[in-house]
Order: structure tokens, then sequence, then C-alpha cells
């Protein structure tokens, strides 16, 4: 598909709905080739409002097929965000002729009940599927949790198989911390314990979590035993530090009822600090596919593109929202620190169209790799590695258009953070939050070289940097594409030692 057959900001290798509101990611499963994405989608209207989970397919995490709504609102409320997975075992029961079922973990959020000033409005339910999700039978027992405790914001269930106890885990979302629950058959709940209150950030309220097991990244040719830690996903809204929606992280161990911190990750969010998974303000209620074959192993994790302080108010006229490329997560450890590394999936590489290369040079001042590549820069790939010269050096990748609209992304040295800056990026006007200032992300690795990955898509950019310890998403609307990229040093030189600059095709 071409650039100029789509509406004014509409990416063209991200995905969105094919019209109408969309938010969080759900429901993500692979099963029998099959990547599912559901979301929480409102097919009226391009704000919020009841929601639906809208579905689509795809065999390559690039390239989605739109599917008819999965679950609409019922008697017992709206459709919030969830989980799936592939109930292999048949534990629920709900299987036929010997084919697993899909089983769907949800919230439901009674409107009406919120409206007359009860605390259990959102409670748990499952529905499944035995015709590869295209349709859903929702379970006569709902809800399978419901809220005793009354807890006003108790929602988003992730389920995942804990295969060293054979039981099922639930985490779901408890206003300030995350809840843990296990079952035999998906459809009988246990509370197991309850994580998070004094820890990480509590600028707002914790939702969306994920819970998965993950093996720590080997050095090439070391042997011995595969260590594995456990991993929590927490997003909250507000209280990301540069402001409103954010997805933090916590690291440690599980032993099948409670979830304990790693020693050295415990010191990293106490008195309210936390780490981020992404330090741009628009990776939100991101979490990872269920189900990935094992001969896979890969742990693929998804966002939405965008955030509360302005979801609904963005400039797009027919639909609302993307989601982040999907992204490929590890685990690292450096020291005796373990932080997740995020990378664009492989899949992505076969979207390469025309390439331009810059190999060893000096860059100071601006260098314009659109002149001399002959391709816009406005669905692109741009993967280089350099090393400033001084401490001082400002590496900025420019984006920019022929109205004098600009994004910045880049480094700068004399605070050794990495740097968003969408204030002048066209349209702005829609929202007060959203360019109120430059946006950082402080720099983990202290090798010389410096190594950014960046993805943009016409109305947002993705960056990689250092392998993936730092990742940072933003979203902008210039009045027309993006055409040109420069990239440029300031107060010093730097030494490229590498630029590749890739098309990206649909
Ligand atoms: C997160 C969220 C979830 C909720 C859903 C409602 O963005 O607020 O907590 O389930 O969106 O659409």
């Amino acid at each position: 598909m071409s650039n100029s057959n789509l509406e004014l900001h509409r990416p063209v290798y991200h995905f969105t709905p094919p019209a109408h509101w969309m938010n969080d990611p759900n429901g993500m499963v692979f099963y029998e080739g099959e990547y599912h994405l559901f979301y929480q989608y409102y097919p009226e209207a391009t704000v919020w409002g009841p929601m639906h989970w809208g579905h689509a397919v795809s065999t390559d995490l690039v390239h989605w097929e739109h599917l008819p709504i999965a679950l609409y609102p019922d008697a017992l409320g709206l459709i919030f965000s969830g989980s799936a997975v592939v109930d292999w075992k048949n534990s629920s029961g709900f299987g036929e002729n010997g084919k697993p079922p899909l089983v769907a973990i949800f919230t439901q959020h009674l409107m009406e009940g919120e409206k007359a000033g009860r605390h259990d409005f959102q409670y748990q339910s499952i529905a499944y599927s035995n015709d590869r999700g295209r349709t859903w039978t929702k379970y006569a027992g709902n809800p399978v949790i419901p809220n005793v405790d009354k807890i006003h914001d108790f929602r988003d269930p992730k389920v995942i198989w804990d295969e060293a106890r054979q039981q099922w885990i639930m985490v779901f979302a408890a206003y300030d911390h995350t809840m843990f629950w296990s079952s035999k058959n998906l459809k009988n709940w246990t509370y197991l314990s309850s994580f998070g209150k004094e820890y990480g950030a509590h600028g707002g309220v914790w939702e969306c979590p994920d819970f998965f097991p993950i093996n720590v990244e080997q050095a090439s040719g070391t042997t011995g035993v595969q260590q594995q830690k456990w991993v929590l996903l927490q997003s909250l809204n507000p209280g990301l530090p540069s402001g409103g929606s954010g997805t933090q992280y916590f690291v440690g161990d599980f032993d099948g009822k409670t979830f304990k911190l790693d020693p050295e990750f415990e010191t990293s969010v106490q008195n309210g600090k936390a780490v981020w998974l992404d330090w741009g303000r628009d990776n939100y209620a991101g979490v990872t596919w269920s189900d990935v074959p094992k001969s896979d192993g890969r742990r693929l994790f998804l966002g939405w593109m965008s955030n509360w302080d302005y979801a609904n108010v963005v400039p797009t006229q027919n639909w609302r929202s993307a989601m982040t490329i999907p992204r490929t997560l590890t685990l690292r450890k450096t020291g005796n620190a373990y932080r997740l590394s995020t990378q664009p999936v492989r899949e992505l590489e076969k979207q390469r169209g025309k390439k331009y290369s810059l190999a060893n040079q000096n860059v100071s001042g601006k260098v314009d790799l659109t002149e001399k590549a002959g391709f816009s820069s406005a669905t692109c790939e741009l993967d280089l590695e350099f090393t400033p010269n001084g401490k001082q050096v400002e590496f900025v990748i420019e984006l920019s258009n022929a109205k004098g609209e600009l994004f910045k992304i880049g480094y700068d040295g004399a605070t050794n953070r990495f740097f968003c800056d969408r204030m002048k990026s066209g349209n702005l006007d829609f929202s007060p939050k959203f360019a109120t200032q430059v946006d950082f992300a402080p720099r983990i690795s202290t090798n010389k070289t410096i190594k950014m990955h960046l993805f943009f898509d016409r109305a947002s950019c993705e960056l990689f940097a250092d392998g993936g310890e730092v990742a940072m998403t933003e979203i902008f609307f210039p009045s027309e594409d993006f055409s040109r990229l420069t990239i440029s040093a300031n107060n010093g030189d730097v030494m490229l030692q590498r630029a590749d600059l890739f098309e990206i095709k649909k």
C-alpha cells in the first residue's frame, strides 16, 4: 500500500483499527500459526466508550487481517482488558473433539454499578472459543472472580500456565498493587498473594500487569545451568516521569505463591523509584503473547502507542491510536542488576526497501541523509553507531517537512541522556499536555560507542538504544509527512561508525 492511499497520520506498518477508537492490546495468544491481537475497541466513535474486544490475526506480526468483533458487552458489563491462553490439556472442559479451546480472561465493568456509587463494579470473567478465536461463548458461571472486597480498581487479568507447579496463575491490578491468584481449571480461582504497595511508582492507578518467567541472557560460549527469573510488567496511569501513562517492571523469583524481588532490584524500586520499560510517553498497557512455541522461545511484546493524557483528542480522523511495533524482550544481567532489553522483532526486516549506508565518517554540523538516499523518511528505519569526541557533544536525528515542522531525537553528552523533542512537531493544539517539554531517558551503557536504532512511521518514533537497554516511544502529528531526515553533531563532532537507513514498505 502506498502512503498516498492513507489518511494523514495513518501508519503504514503499525497496527491500527480500520475505524473508530482503540486502546489496550488484549488477549494476545499464538495458536495454529496465528498471532491473535484483540484490543479495547469502541465501534461507534473515535473516543473511548463502552468497551468491546476488537480482533485481528497475523502470521508474521506485521500484516494483520481484521476480523469481526470478538466480545460484546453483556448484562455483567463492558469488556475491559485481559488476556487469552490455549488450554492445552482442556483443564476447563470447554474443549471439543479433542482439540484445546482458547480461553479469554477479562474484566467486566458494570457502568450502572459505578454510577450507583458501588465499589464492586469490576470483576473477572472468562469466555472460550473452539474455532480458532473466530467466535466466543461466555462462561455461564461468570464472574469467576467477583469483587468481594469492593476494590474500586480491580482489573486487567493476565493468565499464564505455571509449568513447574502445574497451575494457572492470574495477575491483575488492584488499585495500588498486583494480585496473584491460582486455578486448576480457569474457572475456580484461589487468592495467593499481593505485591507492590511498597515498591515502584504510585503516581496513579496500577493497570494491565503481565507476569512471566524469562531466561537470563547468557554471554555466548557460556555453559552451565540456564538461570531463570520472573518479570512483572505493571502499567500505571498517571505516573510516568515525563507525564501520564507508563509501564514499569520488576524482576524477581516466584515460588508458586509469592513474587519476591531480586535484592538489587529491590533497592532500585524503593522510596517511589521505578524501573521503566520505555521512557517515551507513548507505550502503555503493553503485555506479551501467550503460547509462543518453545521452538521460537521469544517473549513478544506489544503496547498501545498513546497516553491517557491526550489519547481521546489526538488529531486523527477516522480512527484513534496505533499499537507499537511488536518487540522482543530479553533479560540481561550486568553486575548484580537484571534489566530487560527491548528489540524490534526480526520479522520487520522483511519490510525493508531501499537502503542507504554511511560508514566511518566524521560528522560535524548537519548531514542530510534524505538528499543522499533519495527516498522519503516518512516511513523508515535508521540503525546507527557513533562515538562522540568529547563529553559535551549533542547528537541529533531530525525529521522535518517543508512547512518547518520538525521532530528531534538524540543523545545529549552533557547529561548522558537520550532525548525526544516534539515541541515543534506540527499540530500541538489539541491538548495542553501533549508537548510540554523535551522528554529524557538516562543512558545505562558505559560503552564509548552509542547505538541508536529507530523506527519512524509517519506519526511515530520508536528508539531502541544500546541494543535495547533504553527504549523511547513517542507520537507526533505533522501537517504533512516528515519526508526529510538529517543527522547532526553539535558542540563537537562524532565518529559515525555506521548508519543504515532503510525505506520501510507495507
Ligand atoms: C488501561 C485501561 C485498563 C482498562 C481499559 C479500559 O488503558 O484503563 O485498565 O481495562 O483501559 O478500556
